[in-house]
């Protein structure tokens, strides 16, 4: 992949970007914060608006060759940082009282293709699996964490219910030699899962969410994403996430009802008064998903979810107390199980 290349050779779809922009109406100008960059997909469309800003975050080295030619197209109304959506408020000014932030969770299509990265089944490349400024690849977690822990990473975070009987699997082969790529651990899952399989996408599908997830920290993440967004956005600022698995719904769903409707207590020498204050309203409780159309030409987006919700001018409060409902993703994820 090199910075020459033009953004059309590496396209993939955009998922629900008609639907994102008749949300944000980009029409009206304003900044956006797109905080997956990916192929930039999103931020191009946006960025056909001619008194439109982006500013794009992405953890991954191969969207800052993406990003490159987009800020040769637009210099003045184009911004990328490659960082973690979980630093949102370190790079970017406190005052830019964005149109809206906008989250597009998950791998691009070039980081599940790309078959050095080990995303993808059929890889015999390095067990790697990392979206980019990561503390350890899925070698490290397959080959050297501790089997209960593994097994219960791949049942939470996988919702594999096999997730003992793999880890078990796991450890016996690594025993007589280390698992080299993700040919190799899909192979050992699908033969411990051998006469448990009903299920029809590939045996290691879960196996593989679960390492994944692991080795980038996802939720974690995400939920910091949330937090760092809610803070930045101000009056009529809307914040958007398309998810793509129940874990990270549940996530947003759960933030957006914890902050369109936080119970707050005035005084702990007063008896609990149940006094509600919001900072976000939902437009809508339902989540919106892709049309049929979107899904027939491009089958990736058929598990996607929308949801958003918009900002209004009270102060942000509360992390802590939205982070606990998550305390176990942060344990397992923190890395203190080594
Ligand atoms: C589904 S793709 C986004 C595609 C994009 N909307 C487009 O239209 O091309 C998700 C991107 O988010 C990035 N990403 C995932 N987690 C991240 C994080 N915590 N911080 C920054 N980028 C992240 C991945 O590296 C990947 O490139």
């Amino acid at each position: 992949m090199n910075a020459t290349m033009s953004l059309d050779k590496t396209k993939h779809h955009p998922v629900m970007l008609n639907q994102i922009l008749s949300i944000i109406t980009p029409q009206r100008g304003g900044t956006y914060i797109d905080c997956t960059f990916g192929g930039g997909g999103y931020s191009e469309a946006i960025l056909k608006f001619s008194d439109t800003k982006v500013i794009a975050l992405d953890r991954d080295k191969l969207s800052e060759n993406r990003a490159n030619i987009l800020l040769k197209q637009f210099p003045k109304r184009f911004n990328f940082f490659r960082d973690k959506f979980s630093n949102l408020n370190k790079l970017v000014e406190k005052k830019i009282n964005p149109q809206a932030i906008i989250f597009d969770l998950g791998l691009s299509s070039s980081q599940l293709s790309d078959k050095e990265r080990g995303f993808s089944f059929e890889s015999e490349n390095f067990l790697n699996m990392e979206m980019g400024i990561n503390d350890y690849s899925a070698y490290d977690v397959i080959n050297s964490l501790n089997k209960e822990h593994l097994g219960t990473i791949i049942k939470v975070l996988g919702e594999e219910k096999d997730g003992k009987i793999i880890a078990n699997k796991i450890d016996k082969y690594r025993r007589r030699k280390p698992i080299k790529n993700s040919k190799e651990l899909a192979s050992i899952v699908k033969d411990a899962k051998k006469r448990n399989n009903s299920y029809k996408k590939n045996p290691a599908t879960k196996t593989f969410q679960a390492i994944r997830i692991f080795v980038n920290k996802e939720l974690t993440e995400l939920i910091l994403g949330l937090i760092e967004a809610a803070k930045l956005l101000s009056n009529g600022g809307m914040l958007i996430v398309v998810s793509f698995h129940s874990l990270e719904d549940r996530i947003v769903k759960n933030f957006f009802n914890f902050y369109s409707n936080i119970k707050i207590n005035p005084s702990r020498y007063l008896p609990l008064k149940e006094n509600k204050l919001s900072l976000f309203k939902l437009v809508s409780k339902k989540a919106l998903s892709p049309t049929s159309n979107e899904i027939n030409e491009n089958v990736r987006s058929r598990s996607a979810k929308l949801r958003y919700a918009i900002r209004n001018n009270n102060s942000f409060i509360n992390p802590e107390e939205f982070k606990k409902n998550f305390q176990n993703y942060f344990e397992m994820e923190s890395g203190i199980i080594w």
